[in-house]
């Protein structure tokens, strides 16, 4: 390769750099990234949070489920340039305190973690679903659940989990 190739090669590689800046878990995280870099790069090789999963990297498993302006969104099909100036909030959030969320604990108690690489996706799509409905139907939950995948608990223990962490928000436990 001349140096005029590793020139042009330089220039267009800048040229497909960009500046993202995002409030990642209430904290601001900016960085220069190639313009392809997904949502799911930027949080886990950019931010280094790497409690959000990379599964099929093509949207069909929800592993790499993050709430993006308070909607739960698959990261490895977005552009971290498309979410410039967005909040997004991780499975980090939840435990920020260092004690497990109210939700984690239901599923741990139902069992339905088992090798936990899907949790961090039910976990924040539960979440969210109980941020809208304090007493969620069947139906709100299969729809809130659709299209995340886990191949470990045959998904019975991760309904049970939300009903009870539901319940128990109906309880006044946690808010
Ligand atoms: S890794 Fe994004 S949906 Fe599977
Ligand atoms: S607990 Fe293993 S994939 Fe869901």
């Amino acid at each position: 390769m001349t140096a005029l190739d590793t020139g042009v090669s330089a220039a267009a590689a800048a040229r497909t750099r960009v500046d993202v800046t995002l409030r990642v878990n209430g904290m601001e995280r900016s960085a220069t990234v190639p313009a392809a870099t997904t949502l799911l790069s930027f949080l886990r090789d950019t931010a280094h949070l790497t409690g959000t999963k990379e599964g099929c990297g093509s949207g069909e498993c929800g592993a790499c489920t993050v709430v993006l302006d308070g909607k739960p969104i698959r990261a490895c099909l977005v552009l971290a340039a498309e979410c410039d100036g967005a909040e997004v909030t991780t499975i980090e959030a939840l435990a920020a305190s260092g004690e497990l969320h109210p939700i984690q604990q239901a599923f741990i108690e139902t069992g339905a973690i088992q090798c936990g690489f899907c949790s961090p996706g039910f976990v924040l799509a539960a979440w969210c679903l109980l941020r809208e409905k304090a007493d969620p139907t069947r139906e709100d939950i299969d729809t809130a659940l659709s299209g995340h995948l886990c191949r470990c608990t045959g998904y019975e223990s991760i309904f049970a989990a939300v009903r009870l962490a539901a319940a128990r928000r109906r309880e006044g436990r946690w808010r």
